[in-house]
């Protein structure tokens, strides 16, 4: 039979795009349109492109988290000159719409089966990277979380590489701060899916560790909340501080708009939060309301260092419509010179498992900072910044004033 001259690793690439469209095709997921497995899906020759497939919300309520993302992946290309080892990048780019799982796993199978793509990159939204884990852990595809930050995430997954951050990493040092700088009670408002309950989770253990007490908690609906009838509720019980999580986006605006127009901010309740509720690019819009609001992240357009001019440079020549990049945009960036890192460890020829192996211990000087892939979690470790609103000439930014380095994600 034909069968026995193809060599192991042939083989059982090819049982896997075999099983994986029919299994696509049986869930009615990506089964419909596409073609059968044809010889395009066999391994890639050394001078063919090296194929990324990104899945990220380019419409919808997260649209601006795809922009940013893409951004920040051609800025890193574009700055050197569109290849890695002597291989062109190409980018295959797909819209997840939203927090959409069974989209992002079709996506994920038309770009394994179809595409035969070398990495599977993006996942803004946590709900979307979860399902399209078990899919890279069949085919045996890397997957670069350029952002979705619940915790457990790289659990899922041998194949799963993050270079964001995750909730519990960013929000555990602001507990510490908050209590260090006199807060002692506190309310949490969190958006009511697994990184809002990851961030709620680690507020309320170091901040209670810490001496602290968090007198309520309330979760809020992930689409178009409407915060005034929870920002009254704090109001009336009138804690020190309202330590909030919402998504990146237009949330930060609306939940800044009812903190003020309830009048929280007047009687003197303070507002601290993970920096995705005054991203860079939002802030703007959010005026002087956001003054004096405390946050900690991995990342602030603010930052300063040669490697964050040279980006934020990349960046506005790379990205449509004058956007200014926020941590969204970092992430698609070090993903990127991630991936490149690995690709030329691996001398342009990828295989799933030995690429794996390349990222882990990988560091790298990325805009925000030093960052290194903890080789036992493939999460990333990096430092924690606590910031401030405060107005530039050129604007509003988050202005960082004390550092956490090194943070590993307490969550694991
Ligand atoms: C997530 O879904 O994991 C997520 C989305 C937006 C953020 C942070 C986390 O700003």
């Amino acid at each position: 039979m034909m069968l026995t001259k193809f060599t192991a690793p042939w083989l059982s690439e090819i049982l896997i795009v075999v099983s994986m469209l029919l299994a696509a095709c049986k869930s009615g997921e990506g089964g419909a349109g596409e073609s059968p497995p044809s010889s395009s899906s066999a391994p890639a020759p050394a001078a063919t492109a090296i194929k990324i497939g990104l899945i990220a919300p380019f419409s919808g309520p997260f649209a601006s988290l795809g922009a940013q993302m893409e951004g920040g992946m051609r800025a890193w290309l574009d700055t050197h000159g569109g290849a890695v080892a002597g291989r062109k990048v190409e980018l295959l780019v797909r819209d997840v719409t939203g927090i959409a799982p069974d989209v992002a796993k079709r996506l994920a199978q038309g770009l394994i089966v179809r595409d035969n793509v070398d990495f599977l990159a993006g996942f803004a939204l946590t709900p979307n990277a979860l399902a399209v884990a078990p899919l890279a852990t069949e085919a045996k595809k890397p997957m670069v979380i350029m952002n979705a930050a619940t915790s457990i995430i790289t659990t899922r997954s041998p194949y799963i590489v993050r270079v964001s951050l995750t909730l519990p990493q960013v929000t555990a040092p602001l507990a510490t701060w908050a209590f260090e700088n006199g807060i002692h009670n506190v309310y949490t408002l969190v958006s009511d899916y697994a990184p809002g309950l990851d961030a709620e989770q680690q507020f309320l253990e170091t901040f209670q560790a810490a001496g602290g007490k968090v007198v309520d908690s309330v979760r809020v609906p992930t689409s178009n909340p409407d915060f005034a009838p929870f920002v009254q509720r704090i109001k009336d019980v009138h804690p020190e501080a309202v330590f909030v999580f919402v998504p990146a986006g237009t949330q930060g605006i609306a939940f800044m708009k009812a903190f003020h127009e309830r009048g929280l901010a007047s009687a003197g309740i303070k507002l601290i939060a993970t920096g995705d509720l005054t991203e860079d690019q939002q802030l703007p819009a959010m005026g002087d309301e956001a003054l004096g609001v405390v946050t900690t992240h991995h990342y602030s357009a603010a930052h300063d260092s040669p490697e964050n001019a040279a980006f934020k440079a990349a960046f506005t020549k790379a990205a449509q419509g004058g956007l200014t990049p926020n941590f969204m945009a970092v992430g698609g960036y070090d993903g990127m010179a991630a991936i490149a890192a690995v690709v030329d460890k691996l001398g342009g020829t990828i295989d799933g498992d030995r690429a794996m192996e390349a990222f882990k211990g990988l560091e790298l000087q990325s805009p925000r900072g030093p960052i290194r892939i903890d080789p036992e979690t493939r999460d990333i470790i990096q430092t924690v910044y606590v910031r401030k609103v405060e107005r530039r000439e050129a604007g509003l930014f988050n202005v960082e004033f004390a550092s956490f380095p090194a943070q590993k994600d307490p969550g694991k």
